[in-house]
This record gives C-alpha cells, sequence and structure tokens, in this order.
C-alpha cells in the first residue's frame, strides 16, 4: 500500500489493513481523538522519479506523452518537463497547506521566456496527476485542460537526445527545382491530425479529376502526424497507423500525375508532439526518397528544446545536403516562421521556399496582417527560392469569396507558393473558380519570379486603407492590384505613370472579370468591394 505517500495526509491517524474476501488489503482510517497532540511539521510526499502522462491521438495508435523528470530534495522539486515540442526546467516549487505541489517550469522559446504552472496531486506511489494551470494573462479556457494521470516510466525515457553537432555554414547547390513557386494542396489547414491514406488519395484523385491539376496544382503534401511512435530497430522513421504504407500511397499519388509532399523536423519532435529528424537527417532523407517523395516540408519546432535559433541555418543546411544526397529531387520547404531573417538565407542551406510568419488563420484579419506585411521581402523572392507567406485558407468557410479573391490575389502578387488547404471533395464552384483562375495563377507563376511591392497606400489607419500593388513580370509586363481593407466600397484611380508602370501599347485586362479593360489618360478607376481587390495585367 503507498503508505509512504499517503503517511503526509494522515500523519496522526491510526491506520488498520484488514484482509478483505480478496487478496487486496484495505486501508480504513480511524479519526485521532480530539485530544491528540498536534502533529509534527509536515512531511511532503516524495515525487521523485521520472514520470509519463500518455494520451492517446485520435486513431492514429500513437500517444501524446509528456515526462516529468523529477528530484525531490526535502521541499524543493527540481527536474524537467518535457511535452511534446517543449522541454522545459523546473524552476520554482511550492507547497500548499493540503500537500499540494504546484511545479513552475520554464524553457527559452524563439527568443522569449515561456512559462508553465502545473498542479500535482499525489494519488499513490505510482500515480501523479498533473493539471496545467491556464495563463493568468488570458481569458479563461471555456474548456479547461484535464488532469494529466502520470505513471512511472524507466528512467531515461522520453529525455533530450545528445546534442548533435552544428556544422559550419556553407552554400548548398541549388536542386534546380521550383523555378516558379509550388503549387498543390497541404493537409494542416483542414484536417490537421486527422489526415490519413485516404484523404490524401481523395485529395488526389479530387486534384486530377475537378481542373486544378491541369491549373498547376501538383503537389499533395502531408503535413504533421502521420509518423509512427519509435523508430524502428534500424533507426527508421515510421508512419503511424493511418498510413499503413507511404510508397503505395506515393505510387498512387504519382500515378494522378501529381507528385507527394511530406512533413518533418529538424527537432526531435514535431510541433504535433511527434517524431522529428533530429540525427537523423540523412537517413529520413533516403527514406523519403524510397517512398517516393517529392516535396518536404521541414519545420522547427521541437529543435527549440536542445537549440537557440543561432543554430537554425546550420540545422536547416544539414537537411538540404542530406536531400541533394537522397538521389531524388524533393523541394524543399523551410518553414520556422520567419525567424533569423531566413529570406537572407534560406537560399543557401538549398530551400526552395522559407515561411515569413506565424501561422495563418481561416480569418480576414490573419491573412491580410501577414499578407499585406510582406513589402520589404521582395527582393528575396527569385526563380528556385520565394518567400512564403504561409498555405491558402480559401475554402475554409472563415471568410467571404470577396475575402478569398483577395487572399488569392495577394498571394499571387507575393509569388507565394499556392497550397490550397480546403476540402477539394466539398468546395463550392465559385472557390474552384478562385482557385484555378489561370490569369491570376499566371501572375503568381511569372517565370520572372519577382515578387510586388506596395506602390501606394491611402492615409487611414493600416488594416482600413486602400492599396496598390505592382510586380514586373517577365517580357516587360506588370502586374497592378487595387485592394480596398476599408469597410465600404471604394473608387480607385490606378495611375500608371505615377507608379512607373507604362501602358502605352499594351493590353490591360482585369484578370477576375477576363475582360479587357480601357483606360482613360493613363488611368484606370475601378469600383472595389469592401475586403475586394481588382487585379490588372499589363502587356502579355
Ligand atoms: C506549425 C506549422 C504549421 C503546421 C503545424 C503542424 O505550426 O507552422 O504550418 O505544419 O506546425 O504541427
Amino acid at each position: 500500500m503507498p503508505t509512504r505517500l499517503i503517511r503526509s495526509t494522515i500523519t496522526a491517524a491510526a491506520i488498520t489493513l484488514v484482509a478483505g474476501c480478496a487478496s487486496a488489503p484495505v486501508v480504513t482510517v480511524t479519526p485521532p481523538p480530539a485530544t491528540a497532540r498536534p502533529s509534527a511539521a509536515p512531511t511532503h510526499p516524495n515525487v521523485t522519479g521520472n514520470w509519463v502522462a500518455a494520451v492517446p491521438n485520435t486513431a492514429d495508435g500513437t500517444f501524446r506523452r509528456t515526462y516529468f523528470n523529477l528530484t525531490q530534495l526535502g521541499e524543493r522539486v527540481t527536474g524537467t518537463v518535457h511535452s511534446t515540442q517543449f522541454f522545459y526546467q523546473v524552476v520554482d516549487t511550492k507547497w500548499d497547506s493540503d500537500g499540494g505541489l504546484a511545479i513552475t517550469a520554464s524553457m527559452r522559446d524563439l527568443g522569449n521566456e515561456r512559462r508553465v504552472i502545473y498542479d500535482v496531486k499525489v494519488v499513490g506511489p505510482d500515480e501523479l496527476r498533473f493539471t496545467l494551470r491556464p495563463r493568468a494573462d488570458r481569458p479563461p479556457p471555456a474548456n479547461p485542460p484535464a488532469a494529466l494521470v502520470a505513471h512511472r516510466a524507466p528512467a531515461g525515457e522520453g529525455a533530450m537526445p545528445e546534442k548533435i553537432a552544428v556544422p559550419a555554414l556553407h552554400k548548398v547547390r541549388d536542386n534546380g527545382i521550383a523555378r516558379t513557386p509550388a503549387m498543390g494542396w497541404n493537409s494542416w489547414n483542414k484536417f490537421a491530425g486527422r489526415v490519413d491514406d485516404s484523404a490524401v488519395r481523395a485529395m488526389a484523385d479530387a486534384m486530377a479529376s475537378n481542373g486544378m491539376r491541369e491549373a498547376g496544382y501538383v503537389y499533395v503534401n502531408i503535413d504533421d502526424t502521420w509518423e509512427g511512435d519509435k523508430r524502428d530497430e534500424q533507426g527508421n522513421i515510421t508512419t503511424n497507423k493511418k498510413f499503413p504504407d507511404m510508397k503505395a500511397l506515393a505510387d498512387y499519388v504519382h500515378s494522378k500525375g501529381l507528385k507527394l509532399g511530406i512533413y518533418s523536423s529538424p527537432g526531435p519532435t514535431t510541433c504535433a508532439g511527434y517524431i522529428g529528424s533530429y540525427g537523423h537527417e540523412a537517413q529520413d532523407a533516403r527514406t523519403f526518397a524510397a517512398w517516393g517523395i517529392d516535396y518536404l516540408k521541414y519545420d522547427w519546432c521541437g529543435a527549440r528544446m536542445l537549440h537557440d535559433e543561432q543554430d537554425m541555418q546550420g540545422l536547416y543546411q544539414i537537411m538540404g545536403e542530406a536531400l541533394l544526397a537522397s538521389g531524388r529531387q524533393i523541394l524543399y520547404s523551410l518553414c520556422q516562421y520567419g525567424r533569423m531573417e531566413v529570406w537572407k538565407w534560406g537560399a543557401d542551406v538549398g530551400g526552395n521556399s522559407w515561411r515569413t510568419t506565424g501561422d495563418i488563420r481561416d480569418a480576414w484579419d490573419s491573412m491580410t496582417r501577414i499578407g499585406f506585411s510582406q513589402d520589404s521581402l521582395a527582393p528575396y523572392a527569385q526563380p528556385g527560392h520565394f518567400n512564403d507567406p504561409d498555405m491558402l485558407e480559401i475554402g475554409n468557410g472563415g471568410m467571404s469569396d470577396v475575402e478569398y479573391r483577395t487572399h488569392m490575389t495577394l498571394w499571387s502578387m507575393l509569388a507565394s507558393p499556392l497550397l490550397a488547404g480546403n476540402d477539394l471533395r466539398t468546395m463550392t464552384p465559385s472557390i474552384l473558380a478562385i482557385l484555378t483562375n489561370r490569369e491570376v495563377i499566371a501572375i503568381d507563376q511569372d517565370s520572372a519570379g519577382k515578387q510586388a511591392r506596395r506602390a501606394w497606400a491611402s492615409a487611414d489607419s493600416a488594416t482600413m486603407r486602400k492599396e496598390i500593388w505592382t510586380r514586373p513580370l517577365a517580357k516587360g509586363a506588370y502586374a497592378v492590384a487595387a485592394f480596398n481593407r476599408g469597410p465600404a466600397a471604394a473608387e480607385m484611380t490606378i495611375d500608371f505613370a505615377a507608379l512607373g508602370v507604362d501602358p502605352r501599347g499594351k493590353t490591360v485586362r482585369d484578370l477576375w472579370a477576363h475582360k479587357k479593360v480601357s483606360l482613360r489618360d493613363g488611368r484606370y478607376t475601378a469600383t472595389v468591394p469592401s475586403h475586394g481587390a481588382v487585379l490588372l495585367r499589363v502587356g502579355r
């Protein structure tokens, strides 16, 4: 029985062991007589040990594990907490008068401190319950987190691997692909952890039959949560139950004239807490190549547990080299949220694209905050190497069709990868029309690979203003986009000469209306709906 742990709360109580009909003893607690002397200073239960709480991930046979590796000396508890992509050091312990324990743990995360507090309840010698305390600086969550039920784990389980050496920096050879921004689909925005083999096949089927493939969409990309719980005995990365045979899936996607993409991390775990490629980069690149993978999104998350941001470039370089050495042409997509001015070194590590911001959400404020913040990054876009303001949310339901047209317009002006993020089986004809507008896609895919710049903005506040962006295209053509971020429709006049665009002798087309427009005195005036955009092409 857990006498050692029970003692603190019932120190003065008499404990009687009564033999039950089965062999398990039963504890009865007799309250102390009223005259009993007050007990000595309470001794706290000892929580020393490596504890793991394992919560099953939906339908894939893997577990989300949180390890609490604790050492208690008197009142004080030290140790670590390893939870998915986070690895904290315990920095503070507090016992309350009821024997409850609060541990505070802290880590460096992208230049800031990240702190968590767990309230710990001792349930027995082999069970602790950890409840994550909601952050005091945020509104209380609608569904407070359930307690994590933790049991003893073997020593060393859940520990960080040996730190790998960060290589000296050099220029990785250009892989020669992605001369124009990648186009395709990615599972994360719509499916997150629910993506599986059949969903990926269904997206490939849809893409191959609804006109998207012919419009240029080619990559079908599996994001996080495909990975198994453990590597095999040879250290090969494995898939979980949702992906029974990755090679067969790749063969299927290839049979549709499409390419298959996958996801991993330069850290020991991915953002969702699955296995990352840390220390296995070359081996994983070979595995991906053997499966027939054509695209790798490489997401920083778990690397923060062992490395600070100074090491980013080196860790991304390792995989850049590994992909080249794999012998297969694999598009290399960096995802580290635009940290460390990645646009200045993304191409040097072999990256074909690099995320420039945090995650997009299916909402006007998120999409516009990201899209309209890209102006200064224009000089870094070039054939083979593009800024990536994140995947498309078009068709996911959080914005109107007008707003989704603005999303498509802005991303195309930015020479961004166009990775649809919606359910391609169920989208409306108008969403499909937005995604497959070939004249707009031609702007995104222009062979000069130049990114648009903001050429003019009205004096309204940043989130309300009208803006005009221009993008030089191959053969002396231009794209000009007028955006109305304001709450009411507005008349906007594009004065080409003022924008440095010479329309003389060139056709000017409205790429959403699919018609030629006429200028008056070198100007074009259009009514742009609230949150809408007009996109013009000047010259062929
Ligand atoms: C990060 C990335 C997302 C997605 C998730 C998956 O948040 O930025 O695009 O890949 O991880 O866990």
